[in-house]
């Protein structure tokens, strides 16, 4: 998707209407999901686009009213209609529900959103340096619940869980990856603040000294995608980090990581931990990626706690509307963002709560949009 749509990018002088849904879910996702709308709205002119929105429903709330938490429609209207979309969290009560799964597992498996992007930047002069961004895989590895629990004859118990990794689901992965990379790269040529890295890097994760099998096909596959297409990813410097010695790298020197690729597993674990170095979940964005569609969506759930305060920090869901931006091919756009987000969290003033401020939801939002 990056590389047919980067093509004709937003360099083009047509003004283009993009359609978006909104998919607000539960508690702080209402407060958080007009943050993105918002922006969208007043992007400046000069980015020639034009956003269409349409209401989409999902989430606990709705199984309450309806019995379904997402309904066809849904993916009805996001297949055939969108271009893009926005989702901002649903409650997953803590003891077992009769017939409610999460809405958001399931769209990923129904829009085939195979990959999660989750970027971790830091802002200048605040905390350590970060600005890295991780890519996990996200149909396969342990993650396809083939397990079984069975007794030995000595009557104790022993469960087994199936860990797949394919060439092909691989491919796909490592593929996104360096076209993040390079995307990353034309995203800092074209922003304004101070950068991090100088040349886009690809840190291949994996445990493939143990499990030679799958994680070595993991590494190979992802060493294998990037030899075969040198001559596009040259610029690219190619980096491998078995997984322990990893996340000890990842807190010491977390500066010199640019794109992480990793297993399904390791993924998670490593993108819960990287959203720690920067403080605040309510600043982390993550983006639900497929071949032709992506999903832009805040890290954090749906805050119960401070729901219909008016003091949810817009910012992750601001930067998930750039991230799904930059995976529709409008790099300018989302850098724009990306930037006015950057100079409100610098000047360290107009803040909600949980930054130690005193401001509102929409006073951050309209204090980021000034900033265009
Ligand atoms: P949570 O992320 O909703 O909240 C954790 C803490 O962070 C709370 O103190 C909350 O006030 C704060 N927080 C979160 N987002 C914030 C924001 N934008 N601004 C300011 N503060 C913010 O996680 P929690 O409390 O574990 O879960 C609450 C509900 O959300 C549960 O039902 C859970 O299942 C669901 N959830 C949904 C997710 C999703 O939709 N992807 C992800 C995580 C949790
Ligand atoms: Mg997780």
């Amino acid at each position: 998707m990056l590389r047919s749509i980067r093509s004709f990018s937003s360099t083009s002088k047509m003004l283009k209407t993009l359609k978006i849904g909104l998919i607000p879910g539960d508690g702080i996702g209402k407060e958080v999901i007009p943050a993105g709308k918002q922006i969208l709205e007043n992007l400046p002119s000069s980015y020639n686009l034009d956003f269409e929105f349409v209401n989409l429903d999902a989430g606990f709330e709705l199984f309450k009213k309806t019995g379904t938490a997402l309904p066809d429609k849904t993916v009805e209207v996001l297949k055939n209609e969108c271009d893009g979309a926005l989702f901002g969290a649903v409650s997953s009560p803590s003891s077992k529900v009769e017939g409610y799964s999460s809405p958001i597992v399931a769209l990923r498996k129904k829009m085939g959103l195979y990959a999660n992007v989750r970027p971790v930047k830091s802002v200048e002069g605040i905390g350590r340096p970060v600005d890295m961004v991780i890519v996990r895989e996200n149909t396969e590895d342990l993650y396809v619940k083939e397990e079984k629990t069975y007794k030995k004859e000595d009557g104790t118990k022993v469960a087994e869980a199936i860990k797949r990794i394919s060439e092909t689901a691989t491919t796909k992965i490592a593929k996104m990856a360096y076209e993040i990379a390079l995307q990353r790269q034309s995203i800092r040529e074209n922003t304004k603040t101070k950068q991090l890295h100088l040349k886009p890097s690809v840190t291949v994760t994996h445990k493939s000294n143990v499990l030679s099998q799958s994680d070595g096909l993991f590494r190979e596959t992802c060493k294998k995608v990037y030899d075969v297409n040198i001559n596009d990813y040259q610029n690219i410097e190619y980096k491998e980090q078995i997984v322990d010695s990893m996340v000890y790298r990842m807190f010491r020197e977390p500066e010199i990581f640019d794109v992480v690729v990793a297993p399904n597993l390791y993924g998670d674990i490593l993108s819960d931990g990287a959203a720690a170095l920067v403080g605040s979940l309510g600043l982390v964005p993550s983006a639900n990626v497929g071949d032709n569609f992506a999903i832009g969506e805040p890290c954090h759930g749906s805050a119960p706690d401070i729901e219909g305060k008016g003091i949810s920090n817009p910012i992750a869901t601001i930067r998930s509307t750039a991230l799904m931006l930059e995976f529709m091919g409008y790099p300018e756009a989302a850098a724009k963002i990306y930037d006015a987000v950057d100079a409100n969290l610098s000047e360290n003033k107009i803040k909600t709560p949980d930054l130690g401020g005193n401001s509102s939801t929409q006073e951050v939002i309209e204090d980021i949009i000034k900033r265009f």
